[in-house]
């Protein structure tokens, strides 16, 4: 803990001396989300860190997530330095999307409009005529509907099912998952739910159909967050990786948290649902990435920036 107080010590002048701000996710650690909030940084969904990210005067961004959150600051801001604590954390559901097939598979049906969730690649986002994140997902597709257009949704299958369901659209789906939110249950959280009757149950809509059923409230990491301030449930059950702890916690102090079990059976798994890139991001990673550029800055070829630009640019006007 001493190392780490050093750590944030450094860390704070570090970010002052190379006119850089912390862009964190709600999955990173609760010590990353408060240096964040200490400093002039963020810590948001990931359509909020793309907006902060572009928006902000600094020259470097220290984007703490995923890869595919770099990539997206970099996109909108190709004359900052982004940097991110590894360039090692990435998303089953980027990695579970290549450019190349989801391309041919676009290709095989030139009539669709290309919607993409934003946890993919550069490239895969550079083939989309639209990128959605979960906040603004179901409003974009509700548009795009009602003006009669034929969607290919990729690539989380269960979001792409549950934007189905409450648009009424039909999209032809690539196949993808989170790893992390696909492991939620339904049975045990039925089980849980009767050991908290007074609960209400929140849960983003990268989990199975049958778990989202189950909820009160459905919706992006901010959105889940706000819904635990306004429910009046004195108890929560979050199905969602449990780093958004740290902000709830804060949003609707007094309130009991729950994590929704991840194991069969009825059996709960209290610590599973954590992202295992998101955990990749430490004090000592940021510190190293502040200290020497080299393994940790982000570039995107400027042909596929270009083409990426163009969807990202339609969604952040959509929302604006
Ligand atoms: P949000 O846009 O809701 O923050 O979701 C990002 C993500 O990776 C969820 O797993
Ligand atoms: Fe990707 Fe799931 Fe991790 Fe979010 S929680 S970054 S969707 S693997």
């Amino acid at each position: 803990t001493e190392q780490k107080a050093d750590y944030r010590t450094q860390i704070k002048a570090l970010l002052e001396q190379k006119d850089a701000v912390l862009v964190a996710h709600y999955y990173t650690d609760p010590e990353i989300q408060a240096l964040a909030e200490e400093t002039k940084g963020c810590v948001a969904d990931s359509l909020e860190m793309a907006r902060f990210g572009r928006d902000a005067d600094a020259q470097t961004l220290i984007v703490a997530g995923v890869r595919f959150m770099g990539e997206t600051a970099k996109i909108l801001s190709p004359e900052k330095t982004v940097l991110m604590p590894t360039l090692e954390a990435t998303c089953s559901l980027d990695l579970g999307c290549p450019a190349d097939k989801f391309s041919a598979f676009c290709d095989q049906h030139p009539d669709h409009t290309v919607v993409v969730y934003a946890n993919t690649s550069a490239a895969v986002k550079a083939r989309a005529d639209w990128v959605v994140t979960s906040s603004i997902a179901l409003e974009i597709v509700e548009h795009l509907d009602s003006q009669g257009k034929k969607i290919l949704w990729g690539p989380d299958r269960h979001l792409g099912a549950y934007i189905e369901k409450q648009t009424g659209a039909q999209m032809l789906m690539w196949q993808g998952a989170c790893v992390v939110h696909d492991e939620f249950k339904a049975r045990a959280l039925k089980a849980l739910k009767e050991q908290y009757p007074d609960a209400a149950i929140l849960v983003h809509p990268e989990s199975p159909a049958n778990v989202v059923d189950l909820a009160d409230a459905v919706g992006s990491t901010s959105q889940l967050i706000k819904a635990a301030q306004d429910l009046p449930n004195q108890h929560l059950i979050v199905a969602t990786d449990k780093g958004i702890f740290y902000k709830m916690q804060q949003a609707a102090p007094g309130k009991t948290f729950v994590e929704a079990p991840t194991g069969g059976n009825g059996a709960t798994c209290r610590s599973c649902a954590h992202c295992p890139w998101m955990a990749m991001n430490g004090l000592q990673a940021i510190h190293e990435a502040l200290t020497d550029n080299t393994g940790h800055e982000i570039f995107v070829d400027e042909a596929t920036r270009q083409k990426a630009l163009v969807p990202l640019d339609r969604m952040l006007d959509f929302a604006a």
